[in-house]
């Protein structure tokens, strides 16, 4: 399957939209610089003990470090249940353990769908330091895709179609446009949330 065809100026073909309306949502502003700054001063003496990896096994991540945690100061929590509330049905609700991904600036996450052995129909990602762009393209047709923009201190959410139907993943640098506006990837962190997988 060759690279979906893409002509940033001409925005997004109106299908994916369409497919995926409420299902991949963004929620500009989400945290208050405030809880921003709370998230940021926690989580960076854990992840700069670490190296930024560049072989990833299976190579979908690259240039990353990361870290899962459970136990957050008052601000971080208040912002994490928050998020949760928003983003996640009443059932089931997020893992207890949110996965902390810290990407380098030549770092990115390439296509893929979130493990079903691991992940539930919803995952939600708050987004710290840089602007970012997400990226969704149909297992079935990559003429099919949709971009999300995603500023620090945004919220987003994947859910249903979006989830299990579309692959997604974080645009390297030199590819990081939205709508034909460049956006500079610097180093970024994640929080992402995700629900446990619904029994058979
Ligand atoms: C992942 C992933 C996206 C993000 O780690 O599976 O898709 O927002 N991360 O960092
Ligand atoms: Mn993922």
């Amino acid at each position: 399957m060759g690279q979906p065809v893409r002509v940033p100026a001409m925005g997004q073909p109106p299908g994916a939209a369409r497919r995926l309306r409420g299902l991949a949502r963004v929620w500009p502003r989400f945290l208050s610089a405030a809880e921003e700054a709370a998230l940021g001063r926690e989580l960076e003496p854990l992840l700069s003990r670490q190296r930024y990896q560049f072989d990833h096994w299976d190579g979908a991540i690259q240039g990353f470090r990361e870290t899962e945690r459970g136990r957050w100061g008052a601000a971080s929590r208040a912002a994490l249940e928050r998020a949760a509330a928003a983003a996640f049905p009443p059932a089931p609700p997020p893992l207890p353990l949110v996965h902390v991904l810290d990407l380098h600036p030549g770092g990115h996450v390439g296509p893929h769908v979130d493990s079903v052995k691991f992940c539930g129909c919803t995952i939600a990602g708050l987004s710290l330091l840089s602007a970012s762009v997400l990226r969704l393209v149909s297992c079935r047709d990559p003429h099919e895709w949709l971009e999300l923009l995603l500023e620090p201190g945004s919220l987003y959410v994947l859910r249903g179609a979006a989830r299990y139907d579309f692959t997604h993943e974080i645009l390297r640098d030199e590819e990081s446009f939205f709508g034909g506006r460049r956006v500079p990837r610097g180093r970024r962190l994640s929080l992402i949330l995700r629900n446990a997988p619904q029994p058979p």
